[in-house]
């Protein structure tokens, strides 16, 4: 077979077929050796050590946090440390299995950091495992599917859940017609969720008067406009109940949560716009809008960095949106999602079966486009009962019956991707590979029934490895989705061309006021000016509320993936 089929060159090294054998080309990897496994000897303290340190001695981290220069100088660090593991340009693009051009400039797939597997191999997984990976249904039950809902003991609300949607879905953006690797969108934070992915969208969506967007007035209260005002289609039109309302991305319509947090991002929009109109009174409509949404972009940078990083990670360490302090490095101005960004970021168990909305009880079924919930019990009700229930444990075990099939989805997408293993994932990204299945779970049993399933840990994979990993200290995701996700994560945020030397200046945003709007915003400020009665909101549950069930009898029936 293959020799590259052992998977054998380490460390990004590339495996080259020689003569009926093998060889790994080493260049630029920074290591050397047949398989790429020398490296720099230099003491590098382990990712746990690090995570560790970043999670205890809270006295510690408020002294550093408040030393302005030392905050600085441990997040260029953080941030150069991290994004080294993003390769860019990737020579790996969709399913190819070297660099070619036609893959480089075709932006409509997904990059990724590891080739394909090869095709023929002695097993899926390249030389390990069974040679006929787990039955998919056999997995969900055994490792995805939910029978007691476990809250997330970081306390992290369902508000936070579905901000990751609102967040992520203008950069995941699979092809519903092709499927994965291909996408639709643009590959940055571009806000296309508000705007609209197309120009012809986003002017259906503007008013044109003072740079605002389209809204309408339901129970006194500013929302999005309705379809009939703003002419732009919502997919799945025909399955929306009651007011339709229409939103950038078109696939809004789905969830009414995916509303709210547009409302709120709407009613900023036209909140700076009149804070713009003010500062400059002879800008016409063009300018005031493109200067709030490019204010929009940092605020967002900015919530996703203070606020939700802050939160994910469980550092005591101040994480802050500066993109000064990258300014001076080859730090690179660009950005491409990744498969693998894409696949871990399924974090459906973070949702309940059943969610609270104004005096009635949900599952997530109800809600499938249907906005009324929210629009009749109003947002300040609506944010405060998101921020107070508790989002699911983001681990195996803990998927809801109605989004069951969505993991199975994800399994078969990994499958058809030909990922590499969970092990040779942790490997890429500097982390060491579990050596049994104990290691890797923290547990007996379910150690047990994945050796049964895979026989062997470097066979595992990766998608599966993500959600059965143990849980650290202080720590919302396993150790594997975080220290993967982190580099594609921080890339994209700092990556943004806003945050360059070139625009990172108060005349890009409209000057020192606009650039002072992005510098001071935070979730709550976020939320509070945009919502009547100014409501306390974070991306955790409040420690005065306990946890308690939220539940509802109901009839089994048609998972969400088989209607949407
Ligand atoms: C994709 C449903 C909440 C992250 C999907 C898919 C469905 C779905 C049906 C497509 C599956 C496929 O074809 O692969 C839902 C529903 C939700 C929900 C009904 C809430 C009620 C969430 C949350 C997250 C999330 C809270 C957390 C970040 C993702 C991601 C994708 C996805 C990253 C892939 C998107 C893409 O590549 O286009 N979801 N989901 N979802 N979901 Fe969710």
């Amino acid at each position: 077979y293959n020799p590259c089929c052992s998977l054998p060159c380490m460390n990004s090294g590339v495996c080259v077929l020689v003569d009926q054998n093998y060889e790994c080309d080493c260049t630029a990897t920074g290591h050397y050796g047949k398989n790429c496994e020398t490296g720099n000897k230099l003491f590098r303290p382990s990712r746990n050590s690090l995570h560790h340190l970043m999670t205890h001695y809270a006295w510690v981290w408020k002294i550093v946090n408040s030393i302005s220069w030392l905050q600085k100088k441990i997040m260029r660090t953080v941030l150069n440390v991290r994004t080294k593991f993003v390769q860019e340009p990737s020579p790996y693009v969709g399913m190819s299995e070297y660099p070619t051009w036609n893959n480089y400039i075709n932006k409509s797939v997904y990059a990724r950091s590891l080739p394909p597997i090869p095709r023929h191999c002695p097993t899926p997984m390249g030389i390990k495992g069974p040679t006929v990976l787990p039955d998919i249904e056999v997995l969900s039950k055994l490792i995805f599917q939910r029978n007691n809902f476990e809250p997330c003991p970081m306390r992290t609300n369902v508000f936070f859940a579905f901000f990751a949607q609102h967040f992520t879905h203008q950069f995941f953006k699979t092809d519903p017609k092709k499927g994965i690797p291909f996408q639709w969108g643009d590959h940055s934070v571009d806000l296309s969720h508000i705007y609209g992915d197309t120009l012809a969208r986003e002017h259906s969506l503007r008013m044109h008067i003072d740079g605002k967007m389209k809204y309408s007035t339901q129970n006194g209260e500013m929302f999005p406009p309705l379809t009939s005002e703003a002419n732009v289609t919502m997919s799945g039109e025909r399955l929306m109940k009651g007011r339709k309302f229409a939103i950038g991305h078109p696939g809004f319509a789905a969830i009414p949560t995916f509303f709210v947090i547009s409302t709120l991002w709407l009613r900023e929009h036209n909140r700076v716009c009149d804070i713009m109109k003010e500062l400059h009174s002879d800008w016409d409509d063009e300018r005031i809008f493109q200067t709030a949404r490019l204010i929009l972009t940092g605020e967002t940078l900015k919530i996703i960095v203070e606020d939700y990083v802050q939160h994910v990670s469980g550092f005591h360490f101040q994480l802050k949106y500066e993109p000064e302090v990258l300014h001076g490095s080859d730090f690179s101005y660009h950005n491409q999602i990744h498969s693998e960004f894409q696949l871990l970021y399924h974090w459906h168990t973070l949702l309940p079966d059943f969610l609270k909305l104004g005096d009635s009880i949900y599952t997530l079924k109800e809600l499938l486009f249907n906005v009324e919930p929210v629009v009749n019990a109003g947002m300040e009700t609506v944010l405060k009962q998101l921020s107070e229930q508790f989002a699911g444990k983001v681990r195996g075990r803990n998927q809801g019956p109605e989004l069951i099939a969505v993991a199975e989805l994800s399994i078969k997408q990994a499958r058809e991707l030909r990922m590499y293993p969970f092990n040779k994932y942790r490997e890429r990204f500097g982390l060491k590979p579990y050596e049994t299945f104990e290691e890797l779970t923290g547990e007996q049993k379910l150690a047990s029934v994945l050796r049964d399933l895979y026989h062997d840990i470097d066979a595992l994979e990766m998608y599966v490895g993500f959600f059965v990993e143990h849980r650290r200290y202080r720590q919302v995701l396993g150790e594997t989705i975080l220290e993967i996700g982190a580099p594609f994560s921080l890339k994209g945020v700092f990556g943004n061309p806003i945050g360059s030397p070139a625009w990172w200046k108060p005349s890009t945003f409209g000057g020192e006021v606009g650039f002072n709007i992005i510098k001071t915003t935070n979730l709550k400020k976020f939320v509070c000016r945009n919502v009547k009665g100014c409501p306390d909101i974070s991306f955790k549950v409040p420690e005065n509320v306990k946890y308690k069930s939220v539940e509802k009898n109901v009839e089994k029936g048609a998972g969400i993936a088989d209607i949407l």
